[in-house]
Order: C-alpha cells, then structure tokens, then sequence
C-alpha cells in the first residue's frame, strides 16, 4: 500500500489595492512571492481606481507565472486557488477573481475567497515564532484599523474599529498635507527617525470602547500648519523632521492606548501588529517597549508580509482549504466585505 500523504499546494492570488501579487503555499510553506507594484498612482496624493484595474489585468498574467516558475511548481500540481475576495478597490478585486474563477475552471480545483484584513493577520502564520490562540492583534492598513481577537485559524472577533479615517489614511492625509508623495506613510516614518517626536503636540481624541478616530488629527495639523504657515512660509521644511516625528507619535500614541486597554481588559498577553502600517519603525519598537512592561509576548510580522503580498492570501487560503470553506464560480467579490 502507498502512502496516503500528499501535498497541499496552493495558489494566492493578491489584487485588492495597487499591487498585484501571487505566491505559492505547498503544506504551509511558502515557496515564492511574487509582487508587481504599481508607481502610476504616487503623483496623485491616493491611488486611481481606473489605472489601479488596468495595470492589475496587464500584470496578473506575468505575475502568476513567475510565482509558479519561483515555486518550480506546474499548475497541474495546484489543488486550489485562493484570491482576495475583498475589502478593496472593486475593479481592481474584480480583476483577481476573475482570473482566479477562470483558472480554477481550467485545472478543475476548488476556489477559496479570502478576507484581505483575516489574511493579513495570517501573515504571522508564514514564519516562526507564531503567536498562540487567543492572540489580539493590532491590524492597520491603509483602509483599516482594527482589534481583533484570534481564537483559531478561522475564528475572529473584532473588539475595535476606526470610525472614520484607518491610520494609514491619516499617515498619507498627513504626508500629502506636508508635501509627500503617495504612499507618504513611508516617508514620514524615515523623516521621523532624524527628528524629536515631543517638538510639537497634537489632539488624540477620547473615543469609547476600544474604537478609533483619525480624522480630527489630520484637521488639527492641517489648521496647526496653517498657522504657522502664515508667520513662516517655509515652517515645513525648516522643521521637516520633529513634524514627522511629533506626528508619528501621536498616531502610535491613539493606537496604543486602545490597544493596551483591551488586552488588559480581555487579559491576552499574545499581542500582535499586523498589516501595511506595521511596517513602521516606530509602531514596532513600541509594540517591543509595551512587551517588555507589560509581561507580553510580542509578535511582529517580517517586513515584506506587512505592506499587501500574495504570501499572506495564500496562507489563509491553505487553512481555508483545510476547513473546505470553498466558494462557487458565481462568487463575487466585494469592496466592503464584512469581517
Ligand atoms: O496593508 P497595506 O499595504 O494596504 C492596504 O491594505 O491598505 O497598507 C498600506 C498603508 C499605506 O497607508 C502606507 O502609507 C502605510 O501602509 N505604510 C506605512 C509604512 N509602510 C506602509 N505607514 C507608516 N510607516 C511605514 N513605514
Ligand atoms: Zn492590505
């Protein structure tokens, strides 16, 4: 008698913003990642919906390709394919199911729907060490900033949400205000690193519970900028650094203190950060500050699994396959697909 093992391979397909992605997952290993990123978009202050959808269609092809040669997997190997089913932009979603749906047809596989915020929590699943359940998790995006606590593979509770702007809308709501271009997130975090974070205070708002708010922050700087705008014209590049930092701080200031209220509130001591914000040097170092005070242990996804990649879908699409949570050929995806 042959053995009855056999591999699970799996192919993630990534489309929800401005970058296309697609990766292969053989038994929970990731064997390639493969990222197109799209620089149309950094001219004009946010990503363009339309151009994010044609350069998806005109990359998705080559990308998926040089996943599988990456991996020196034959598509015929594959035995289910995941994609983003949303959030995101809904023709750039539309563009990645779509091509998913199709494959899956050809190869006769089964087709998994992936929750773009679930899967970047997944991320932490990719290396070693992983958080144990339940863990809370920290996930801030450009479009999301949530708590979530993670009892299983597939089981997530969301004890915290922003009510209006996600913190990496206020990151690149600042930046452009400042004069960077998009995605500034990036840059106010380098800028921030050279400048002194208590040089200038601004408002972090009292919200109930464990949920966020982010637009007051980003009016209270513009009218601060403002201001001192009138008495020097050039008060933003002559203080270019401490205005970063002071407003890096501030941003992980809001987040940590509901972050540190719910854990203590649920008693995890699992803390983790998750998704394109966490990328940012400040938020990790503070994420380590906060363990080492509190008795946590902490985790930190590598730095290519924060900001959008296919490693992540694939890796929620692997545990999806197991719990055969499969989808029909007529899904469609969503812009607002709930948690
Ligand atoms: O998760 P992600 O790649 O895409 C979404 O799902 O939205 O997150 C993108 C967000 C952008 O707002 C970007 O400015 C922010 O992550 N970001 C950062 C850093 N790297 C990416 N924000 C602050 N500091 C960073 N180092
Ligand atoms: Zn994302």
């Amino acid at each position: 008698m042959g053995s009855t093992y056999k591999d699970i391979t799996i192919l993630g397909i990534e489309s929800s913003c401005d970058d296309t992605s697609a990766s292969i997952i053989q038994n929970g290993i990731i064997l390639s990642n493969s990222i197109a990123n799209q620089q149309v978009h950094e001219n004009y202050g946010g990503v363009i919906p339309e151009w994010a959808s044609r350069a998806h269609q005109k990359n998705i092809l080559p990308v998926v390709d040089q996943a599988l040669k990456d991996a020196k997997i034959e598509k015929e190997q594959l035995d289910g394919i995941a994609f983003t089913k949303g959030p995101g932009l809904l023709g750039s979603l539309l563009v990645g199911s779509s091509f998913a749906k199709s494959m899956a047809m050809a190869l006769n596989i089964p087709l998994i729907g992936v929750h773009h915020m679930k899967a970047h929590i997944m991320a932490h699943f990719i290396d070693k060490p992983q958080p144990r359940f339940p863990f809370l998790c920290l996930t801030v995006s450009g479009g999301h900033t949530q708590l979530v606590i993670v009892s299983g593979y597939n089981a997530f509770e969301v004890i915290g949400t922003t009510i209006d702007d996600a913190a990496g809308e206020a990151f690149d709501k600042v930046a452009k205000i400042i004069g960077f271009n998009y995605p500034g997130g990036p840059l106010i975090d380098q800028h921030a690193q050279f400048g002194n974070p208590d040089a200038f205070t601004f408002v972090e708002p009292s919200m109930q519970g464990f949920d966020y708010s982010f637009s007051g922050l980003k009016t209270n700087i513009l009218y601060f900028l403002q201001k001192e705008m009138r008495k020097d014209e050039k008060f933003i590049q002559n203080n270019l650094d401490d205005l970063c930092a002071s407003v890096q701080k501030t941003i992980i200031n809001i987040l940590f203190n509901k972050l540190t209220k719910s854990a203590q509130k649920h008693n995890i001591k699992e803390v983790a950060i998750a998704g394109g914000v966490s990328a940012n040097s400040g938020i990790r170092q503070r994420l380590v500050q906060e363990g080492e005070k509190r008795g946590w242990t902490t985790y930190i996804p590598a730095f290519e699994y924060c900001t959008d990649n296919a490693a992540m879908i694939a890796m929620m699409g692997y545990f999806m396959y197991q719990d055969n949570l499969f989808e029909t050929t007529d899904v469609t995806p969503s812009a607002r697909l709930p948690f």
